[in-house]
């Protein structure tokens, strides 16, 4: 698998939809850029990209002056660019992913990354590699799903019967980690830990509204089914969700992780 490219490929199919189902990543790219020191951060690289919802943010608070957004999804690359037109912002748009992104080294004041770091496939070495590109006393500012987050759906997909592929259930433990792993990786890659967090929320959503969140950010994970194979599992696992839901809707639990590093000036 390339970097980034299946997951990307599913970011691809949500893309139109993303802004509206990942209203919530809207906030929390709010909640990133307002945790960075103040300082000045003309030059930008926002790794995960997407939509473009941290970049709108740092344009917003310190007035960034150039940025360049690294994807592997074409789709979502797209709506950024069509956005770029309203921002006052100089912008770069790379298609690839953390491990192999075409970008320079020690070029940045900060590099920032919203909502993406879970789906990076090594963790130390993409935070290695988001280290590199800072320039000496530069930020790094990462906003991820952590441990914990969805745990109720997991439980529920545990319990459905005939089971679900395996990697439906593995990959919580694949792609979530805490701040201590966090800031550990940090360190390794030769950073000062200025903070590093979690927070964790308990919501409740339709079921229809959760699924469809799920659906927008984890497609990749059905893209080896047969469809006929995929829609079964979809049906009993909206089943199973729509049981398990109250009157407030499906219960679940959301954590955010956050980590802030700078590199040595
Ligand atoms: C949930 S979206 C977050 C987008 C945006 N940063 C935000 O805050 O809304 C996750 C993004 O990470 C991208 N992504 C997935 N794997 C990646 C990789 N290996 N390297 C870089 N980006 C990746 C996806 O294509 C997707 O656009």
């Amino acid at each position: 698998m390339g970097d980034g490219r299946t997951v990307g490929e599913g970011f691809d199919l949500a893309a139109a939809d993303y802004d509206e189902l990942l209203r919530h990543n809207r906030d929390g790219a709010a909640r990133l850029v307002a945790a960075l020191p103040d300082g000045t951060y003309d030059d930008v690289l926002d790794v995960g990209c997407g939509t473009g919802f941290v970049t709108e943010r740092m344009v917003e608070r310190f007035g960034t002056r150039r940025v360049t957004g690294v994807d592997p999804s074409g789709g979502m690359l797209d709506v950024f660019r069509d956005k770029l037109a309203g921002l006052p912002v100089e912008a770069t748009l790379v298609q690839g992913g953390v491990h192999d992104m075409d970008v320079p080294e020690g070029a940045f004041d900060a590099v920032v990354s919203g909502m993406a770091f879970h789906w990076f496939p090594d963790k130390p070495a993409a935070v290695a590699s988001m280290a590199r590109r800072l320039q000496p006393g530069g930020v790094l500012a990462i906003l991820a799903s952590g441990r914990g987050t969805d745990e109720e759906f997991r439980r529920v997909l545990e319990g459905v019967r005939p089971p679900v592929p395996p990697a439906w259930i593995s990959v919580f433990d694949d792609i979530h980690r805490d701040s201590e792993e966090l800031a550990g990786y940090m360190e390794d890659a030769g950073l000062e830990v200025v903070d590093a967090w979690d927070e964790r929320r308990v919501r409740h959503q339709p079921p229809d509204a959760y699924l469809a969140r799920i659906a927008a950010v984890a497609s990749h994970l059905s893209a080896d089914l047969e469809p006929a194979e995929a829609a079964a599992h979809g049906e009993r696992v909206a089943a199973a969700v729509a049981a398990a839901a109250g009157p407030r809707g499906f219960r679940y639990s959301f954590v955010k992780l956050f980590g802030v590093g700078r590199r040595p000036a």
